[in-house]
């Protein structure tokens, strides 16, 4: 793309840290080249419903701690559409893309708006690029996704700190953690803070066998223990708990703590048990480094794509660099779950942790 151009960067999707280092880094990029960039607010919404926008310039974020900061500069939307009113949306999109008089569109977001927002950029003009983002890091092709470390790092401290409480207390202490559908938040934290149990959605699990292993935990001279649980694994008799819908009627997990405390309490009377859900603290927070420069990294690739003429894809972070592939590979992917014979979990089992029935 020649000089002059316009483009518009939107965050779509369920927040998380490092979406505004990945603004700026576009904003940067983008404005060096001589580009207009135009913020789009919450999500596909600012082009969608009433046009809702700012012009973004290197001030808006040169001498503000944004790019330091968690949350999106830009506002999001997590599941907003309904798939029955994606035709309608679509054409709404189109126009809003047209009045601004956009060239492409770089959208940060998961692997839900990579497809939504890809369909809608079918039937226009607009060029589009992905950077993927989410505390989950399941969006397909891509290693790490932007915010998945910072989750990480939260969910470790959260560890740390149940393992101190738990310790004074002689207690086993369960940790909620999100992830919907994919283990990777758990299971990387878990590692990382030493949990006694890890459960992923991806590996069914026995209470009786989680009991086994606390017993070991006593019968090796400790009395405290910390157990980490995805929000996404089910009951044992297959069930997924959940508290609230979100905007499309689909479940928010939320519960399965609560449901094995009870369980294990019931079984076996030698440790207390007591839960904490982590709940949207996983989703903000000092960006970590990792995921600062991940950001940046994405966004300078982002704008490069475009300036080379290659839309329709999305950037990722593979074999230690920022490569891109193409947006229908990801979209036919779907979502990347943890994998039960992968590394993450041969060191878990390794080093002595229960996680579940290999
Ligand atoms: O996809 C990110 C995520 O944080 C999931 O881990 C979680 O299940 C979901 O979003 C929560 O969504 P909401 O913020 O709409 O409750």
């Amino acid at each position: 793309m020649e000089k002059g151009k316009k483009i518009g960067v939107l965050t779509s999707g369920g927040d998380c840290s490092g979406l505004n280092a990945v603004i700026r880094a576009v904003v940067n990029a983008a404005s060096l080249k001589g580009w207009t960039v135009y913020g789009i607010h919450n999500g596909t919404d600012g082009l969608t419903d009433d046009l809702s926008y700012e012009e973004l310039t290197i001030q808006n974020f040169s001498d503000t701690p944004w790019p330091r900061l968690g949350g999106s500069y830009l506002g999001s939307l997590n599941k907003g559409i309904k798939m029955e009113s994606l035709e309608e949306v679509s054409k709404r999109f189109a126009i809003g893309v047209k009045k601004l008089g956009l060239d492409a569109l770089v959208v940060i977001g998961g692997d839900g708006s990579m497809n939504i927002v890809s369909n809608f950029c079918r039937g226009t003009d607009i060029k589009m690029v992905g950077i993927p983002k989410t505390i989950d890091n399941d969006t397909p092709v891509t290693e790490f996704s932007v915010g998945f470390s910072t989750a990480v790092s939260v969910c470790t401290k959260a560890i740390d700190s149940l393992d101190l409480t738990a310790r004074s207390h002689h207690r086993a202490l369960i940790l909620e953690v999100m992830g919907r559908d994919a283990g990777h938040l758990a299971m990387h934290s878990a590692l990382a803070g030493q949990a006694d149990v890890c459960l992923v959605p991806e590996i069914p699990y026995k209470i009786d066998n989680i009991i086994k292993k606390l017993k070991e935990v006593k019968a090796s001279g400790r009395s405290h223990a910390v157990i980490v649980v995805s929000e996404g694994i089910k009951t044992e008799t297959g069930e997924h708990l959940s508290g609230a819908k979100n905007l499309i009627g689909e479940k928010v997990y939320g519960g399965i703590g609560q449901y094995l405390s009870a369980e294990i309490n019931s079984r076996y009377k030698e440790f207390q048990t007591r839960v904490t859900t982590l709940g949207h603290v996983q989703r903000s927070g000092t960006p970590t480094a990792f995921d600062r420069a991940l950001a940046t990294m994405f966004g300078a690739k982002a704008v490069d794509l475009l300036a080379e003429g290659q839309h329709n894809q999305m950037v990722i972070w593979k074999d230690g660099g920022v490569k891109a592939v193409p947006l229908d590979d990801v979209v036919k992917e779907g979502t990347t779950l943890l994998d039960p014979q992968g590394d993450y979990v041969k060191a878990a089992v390794k080093t002595g942790m229960y996680v579940g029935e290999l």
